[in-house]
């Protein structure tokens, strides 16, 4: 019953245009740890609002739907610009150290960055 509950609530953020509603259990990492822990801050900068180069957009209060379908689109090698070359790089070349995120994960991400 749990996690129906769950997973309807967050339909309703995105539909609300990511509202944070905090259904999370407090054990589990707030997307903002999971933006560090991923590496995200280390291109999109602090918040999600202070980019590294004019290459890379700003994150910050765009809607969580758009971040997150777009984040999976490039982390998924669908990007077609050689930005989005660059990003999925990050967490798939060999030389990458990044750990890619679980969709649960960019889900935090995304209602996280959208909050901000
Ligand atoms: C190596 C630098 C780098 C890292 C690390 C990185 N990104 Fe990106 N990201 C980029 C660049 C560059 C683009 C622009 C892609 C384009 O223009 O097609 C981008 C684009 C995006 C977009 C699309 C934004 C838009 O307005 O079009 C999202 C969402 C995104 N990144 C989320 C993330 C998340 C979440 C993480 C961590 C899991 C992350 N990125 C890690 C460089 C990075």
């Amino acid at each position: 019953m749990k996690q129906p509950a769950l997973t309807l609530l967050f339909g309703l953020t995105l539909a609300a245009g990511g509202l944070p509603v905090n259904a999370e259990d407090a054990a589990s990492p707030s997307g903002e740890d999971l933006f560090k822990f991923h590496g995200c801050v280390n291109c999109h900068g602090v918040d999600g609002k202070d980019p590294v180069s004019k290459m890379v957009p700003e994150l910050a209060g765009q809607p969580a739907s758009e971040i997150y379908s777009n984040a999976s689109k490039i982390l998924g090698g669908k990007g077609t610009t050689q930005e989005s070359k660059l990003m999925h790089a990050a967490f798939y070349s060999p030389a990458s150290c990044d750990t890619p995120p679980s969709s649960e994960h960019l889900r935090s991400i995304a209602r996280w960055l959208s909050s901000r």
